[in-house]
């Protein structure tokens, strides 16, 4: 498995192509696999505001639409170090609801939860 630090470290790469001019708010992700494959994201922004893409759900598509799947942890990098929203905890239930997830803030601060922990009594796809 990829170290904690590297997988922050390529959140905190990728966080430099957010395309944020409305918010300012620069997010970066990066997604692991179990095999050790790591797929970065960052939040881009539209002018019809709710169009935006965030950090994690963009890394989620580029890993699926590469034939990934099997996530272990993601890293989420942002100027106060937030955990990531209602519907990318959603999207990311989809595939794995004991994901690690990382978050970390820019001055080295960073925290670990399981999603599990981030959004109890999940709707996954078994209750189809
Ligand atoms: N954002 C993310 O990319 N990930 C999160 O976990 C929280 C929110 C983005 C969406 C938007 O571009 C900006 O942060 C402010 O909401």
């Amino acid at each position: 498995m990829t170290p904690k630090h590297d997988l922050i470290t390529q959140a905190l790469q990728v966080r430099q192509q957010a395309h944020v001019p409305y918010s300012h708010f620069s997010v970066g992700a990066a997604l692991q696999t179990t095999s050790g494959q790591v797929f970065t994201g960052c939040n881009v922004e539209n002018a019809s505001y709710g169009l935006t893409i965030c950090a994690e759900r963009g890394a989620v598509m580029k890993a699926v639409s590469e034939g990934a799947r099997d996530f272990e942890a993601i890293a989420v990098v942002s100027e106060n170090g937030v955990t990531p929203c209602g519907a990318c905890r959603q999207v990311l239930a989809e595939f794995n609801l004991e994901l690690r997830v990382i978050v970390a803030d820019l001055e080295g601060n960073s925290r670990a939860y399981r999603l599990s922990e981030l959004l109890p009594q999940a709707f996954l796809p078994d209750h189809l």
